[in-house]
């Protein structure tokens, strides 16, 4: 069972992951890693402080020569703003603070986070409970995807929507009449949707949205939106419904969940599922020379939390940024009177990078369950295992079933 820990404050020194469960000679680098953190940070609308910090990462363990080792991986990625944090993060000097944080900002973590940690400083609360910890997920991520690779699975996204504004092309009604990825796990669409400055596939759209972004600058206010995640080149049974916790899709929903500000994680047809017919919804069941198949997947990939082989389409939502320059009503603290929040530098919307997490995130919970499938202690024993199950289970059911 592969899982990881992150360690790290915003402005801390650094963010640290350590992942802990591959197998051996998963060929991993530096620049594989750095790619995925430098697509986390793209993205029209983030904060000055993307400008400031290209996040880079140091692999302590778990490597050698560029290939797994079968022990804990390690990884660090500095914060390159931290001289400027030092005095204020320091982990021994107690210096006198005249500019604690008293105001909490609505729809962030810092009231919550001083009443259950009995903080009296709201940067306490601020710190592990940005973002900038997604840095460290998506490293981790890279190494799932890295692994995922050799098997022949891709994980791309796109935005399908920043503040209600959508493409006139439905193009997850395509995905999902299977008619855009047959047979393809290079994902063009995500490639496309990297050059976008807000990872949309549409050139009208995208112009709409830079605009609506501008205006929501300019108003001090926010934005959130909707992305599409998938995954492509899945095998058949991963995941399963013997039990609550091993749900494919369950698993997926927790994790996609987990990503700061994301508020809603369909599969499939999702919500729109339940006002349809059920003819309109259920996957017609085909044969193929050696597997079955399904002629559309309405059910995004998954049927009973069990993978079916079609690709893994996942659809979430991120509300809008909680820090706003636009005033809203709140308490400060050290008076226990009524004022308007506080605001501190902050992104305008962060739909883009969410989605890039959300890649991480999928790439994480299906090796997860790729391994709790295939097993191995080495990447070729963990393929011989793949290959197995997957060039002998239609034959074993053919032969189950002949009369
Ligand atoms: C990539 C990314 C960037 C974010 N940037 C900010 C930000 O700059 N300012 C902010 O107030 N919230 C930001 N958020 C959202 C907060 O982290 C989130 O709202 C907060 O942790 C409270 O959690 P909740 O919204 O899940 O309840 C960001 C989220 C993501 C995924």
């Amino acid at each position: 069972m592969i899982r990881f820990l992150t360690a790290g404050e915003s402005h801390g020194k650094a963010l640290v992951t350590i992942i802990e469960g591959f197998p051996s000679n998963i060929s991993i680098s530096k620049q594989y890693i750095n790619r995925q953190l430098k697509r986390r940070q793209a993205g029209y609308g983030r904060s000055t402080r993307m400008k400031i910090e290209s996040d880079s990462v140091q692999i302590l363990s778990g490597v050698r020569f560029g290939k797994t080792l079968g022990s804990p991986i390690s990884f660090v990625i500095e914060n390159k703003d931290w001289a400027n944090w030092q005095e204020l993060m320091d982990t021994e000097l107690s210096i006198k603070l005249n500019n604690k944080i008293t105001i909490p900002r609505p729809g962030h973590a810092d009231l919550v986070g001083i009443i259950k940690y009995n903080f009296n400083d709201i940067r306490n609360s601020i710190e592990r409970s940005s973002a900038r910890e997604t840095a460290a997920r998506v490293a981790a991520g890279s190494v799932a995807r890295k692994f995922l690779e050799g098997f022949g699975i891709s994980i791309g996204s796109y935005v399908e929507s920043i503040g209600g504004i959508y493409s006139s092309e439905n193009f997850l009604s395509r995905l999902i009449e299977n008619k855009e990825l047959k047979k393809k796990s290079r994902l063009d669409f995500s490639i496309n949707a990297d050059k976008s400055s807000v990872r949309v596939l549409d050139q009208m759209q995208e112009k709409k949205i830079i605009n609506k972004i501008k205006s929501a600058k300019k108003n001090g206010d926010t934005l959130g939106g909707t992305f599409i995640v998938v995954a492509t080149g899945i095998p058949v049974g991963l995941g399963s419904f013997m039990h609550y916790d091993r749900k494919l899709d369950a698993d997926i929903a927790f994790n996609i969940m987990s990503i700061n500000a994301v508020k809603g994680v369909e599969i499939g047809d999702g919500f729109t599922s339940a006002e349809q017919f059920g003819s309109k919804v259920h996957d017609d069941i085909t044969l193929g020379k050696n597997d079955f198949s399904r002629s559309s997947n309405h059910t995004g990939g998954i049927e009973g939390g069990i993978s079916t082989g079609l690709p893994i389409i996942v659809r979430a939502a991120m509300k809008p940024i909680s820090t706003l320059s636009k005033p809203l009503t709140s308490i400060d603290l050290s008076s226990m009177k009524k004022v308007q929040s506080r605001y501190e530098r902050s992104d305008f919307t962060a739909v883009p990078a969410c989605a890039v997490i959300a890649e991480s995130m999928l790439a994480w919970v299906i090796a997860k369950h790729f391994l709790l499938k295939f097993g191995g202690d080495s990447f070729e024993e963990t393929k011989d295992n793949f290959t197995s199950f997957t060039k002998k289970s239609f034959k074993r059911i053919q032969k189950g079933f002949r009369k």
